[in-house]
């Protein structure tokens, strides 16, 4: 099984991150590995809108998103890791996002969606917030939702942490680590 995640947080070993390792602990429990993208450190232009992919589902921008979407064709589980930003997720997970429209082309478009694989594709999204407002949450699941379903994942669970705003904050929180890791063993089954 081939599992990816995306970690679209600046800051290491931030909150978003401390998520997204503890879930890749759970993983690796169940006796899966998952291969992890830091955005903020990778070369990732933002989308155009040149309408390069209309015809053929190919984005012509040549950068490091060549290597994510071989990744995304083949991936079985998705992790999409974000920090909350003006409400919805970071620039850094949005730009990987949008770049994903040459999916949309291919699936909506040219209806040739990703296959399922093997196993069927399963997403998780994980979210720290610096704030008490749900509606950070909600934005960034909505638009967490239509990345998963553009690229052929047809189920993702959420986990959401809101008032967690310091570096490791979340270490403090009663919770989340111990439902991040159960997170990530669930997506071996
Ligand atoms: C540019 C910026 C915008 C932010 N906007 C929000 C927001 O709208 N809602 C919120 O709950 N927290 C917001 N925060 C706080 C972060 O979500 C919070 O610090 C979070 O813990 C960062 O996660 P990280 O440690 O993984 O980077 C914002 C922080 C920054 C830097």
């Amino acid at each position: 099984m081939r599992t990816i995640a995306f970690l679209g947080s600046p800051r290491k070993d931030g909150n978003t991150d401390l998520l997204l390792q503890e879930a890749v602990k759970g993983m690796e429990s169940a006796g899966l590995t998952a291969r992890v993208f830091r955005l903020n450190l990778m070369d990732i232009k933002p989308c155009q809108n040149c309408g390069g992919c209309d015809e053929n589902g190919e984005c012509i921008i040549n950068d490091d998103m060549a290597e994510i979407y071989r990744e995304i064709r083949t991936a079985d589980r998705i992790i999409l890791a974000s920090p909350i930003f003006f409400f919805t997720v970071s620039a850094q997970t949005k730009i990987l996002i949008d770049r994903c429209q040459s999916f949309w082309c291919e699936k909506y478009l040219l209806k040739k969606p990703i296959g399922g694989g093997k196993y069927g594709r399963k997403g998780l999204l994980l979210l720290a917030g610096g704030m008490k407002k749900e509606i950070g949450i909600q934005c960034a699941e909505t638009t967490a939702r239509a990345f998963f379903r553009t690229i052929s994942v047809p189920d993702h669970d959420t986990l959401g942490y809101l008032g967690v705003d310091a570096k490791g904050a979340i270490l403090e929180h009663p919770t989340a680590l111990k439902e991040a890791f159960e997170a990530g063993k669930k997506l071996a089954v």
